[in-house]
């Protein structure tokens, strides 16, 4: 019989007449290697995606993975409601599999690190479900889903199953989104006073942006990233209060909308965003010491102007026609959430879960005050 006492560092092992204290200095240091060496070679693999949805956005999101290093980032598999649909979407960007069912993506579970989810926002919640059910870490496209009710579902999936969720604000992780945030933290333009954003584009004749069973309306539709820019600005803060006018189309959707914020300490945004008519599309943020301003195309910015001082931000190419503006922008949001994931991280430290919840917030409360309802809104 062998008896096991307290360890005593000036004792000896028994198998291997090593002192003890050496014996265990080893176990840690091989323990500490076998660590380091697998987040080095999780580091060196590919993030695997899997993409639901074999539509315009989906094939935009797969031209712009094909601008960051194969190394780093991967196609593994389509999914779409039709096999043939998935098929000539994988042979188009020379991807190996393709399913006609999402559940099938989803069950494959040797397939995909993360799935982007390129379906249409009344699908968001349903799909999603699936997927986080299944363990597979989603990016999301924007809006995360209908409601608020849908959004706090889709999140409490997500935490339950221990995945990784964000909603694909791509605008977020820009350069000069970024670059946004550090001149605010560093207070370059003293403190913000105001905030003037516009998105506005003749897209009635769209059908998913007037429909109303397909999600359709400005606010859901584009006027989230005016309401998202405002969000990033003031930090995730909670505005005082919000005010919405707007007009509908006879579908019962917003064919625009304007929305003020007021914020703390006499603070306020303005975001008008419109599905009939172009809109000057800029992003302002006024500050007691000076101004902040992108130009145009404020939800894929490639141009940015302090105090008057223009930068630009170049995007690289795509490989094959896009279907929306500066498409290979999603390059950015893509290689957050590969960073995300290897460092174990369940959401985005810059696109957090509750900036999904109070995105969703000052939504439901602009669409209630213009009387927009969705039969996901239950009334
Ligand atoms: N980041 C951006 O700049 C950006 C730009 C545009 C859109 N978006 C967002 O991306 C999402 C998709 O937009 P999209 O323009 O790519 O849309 P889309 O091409 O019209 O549709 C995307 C996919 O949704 C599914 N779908 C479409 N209509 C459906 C229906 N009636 N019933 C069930 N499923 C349907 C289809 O999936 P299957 O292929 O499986 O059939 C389709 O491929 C939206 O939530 C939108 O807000 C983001």
């Amino acid at each position: 019989m062998v008896i096991v006492g307290p360890v005593k560092f000036g004792s000896t092992c028994w198998r291997c007449n090593l002192s003890l204290r050496a014996v265990i200095m080893f176990r840690v240091s091989t323990l500490r290697l076998i660590l380091i060496l697998r987040h080095q070679s999780s580091e060196n693999m590919a993030t695997r995606w899997g993409i639901c949805g074999a539509g315009k956005i989906s094939h935009d999101f797969t031209v712009a993975l094909k601008t960051l290093p194969p190394a780093d980032h991967e196609v593994v598999a389509v999914a779409a409601r039709d096999l043939q649909r998935a098929q000539e979407f994988a042979q188009r960007h020379g991807i190996p599999r393709a399913y006609d069912s999402y559940e099938k993506l989803a069950k494959d579970a040797e397939i995909a690190d993360v799935i982007y989810l390129g379906l249409i926002h009344p699908h968001h919640l349903k799909v999603g479900l699936i997927f986080l059910r299944s363990k597979k870490n989603v990016l999301c496209e924007k809006p995360l889903a209908m409601n608020s009710r849908e959004v706090q579902q889709i999140i409490a999936a997500a935490k339950e199953n221990d995945v990784f969720l964000m909603e694909a604000v791509w605008t977020r992780f820009f350069p000069a989104s970024i670059k946004i945030s550090n001149l605010l933290a560093q207070e370059a333009i003293g403190e913000v006073k105001l905030v003037d954003v516009s998105f506005g584009a003749p897209l009635q004749h769209i059908p998913r942006a007037v429909e109303k069973e397909l999600g359709g309306g400005a606010l859901l539709d584009i006027g989230v990233y005016c309401l998202q820019f405002v969000c990033m600005v003031f930090n995730g803060e909670k505005p005082e209060s919000i005010n919405a006018t707007g007009v509908c189309l006879n579908t019962g959707v917003d064919e625009a909308m304007a929305v003020v914020l007021k914020f703390s300490r006499n603070r306020m945004a303005v975001c008008t965003c419109s599905i009939s008519v172009q809109l000057s599309n800029e992003a302002t943020i006024f500050g007691t010491k000076g101004t902040i301003k992108i130009p145009e195309h404020q939800w894929c910015p490639t141009t940015l102007v302090v105090n008057g001082e223009k930068t630009q931000y170049p995007l690289p190419e795509p490989s094959m026609p896009l279907n929306f503006l500066n498409s290979t922008g999603m390059r950015y949001e893509a290689e957050e959430v590969r960073q995300c994931l290897l460092k174990g991280l369940k959401q985005s430290p810059r696109m957090t879960l509750a900036d999904s919840a109070l995105l969703t917030e000052i939504m439901d409360e602009a669409r209630s005050q213009v009387g927009v309802v969705y039969i996901q809104d239950g009334v």
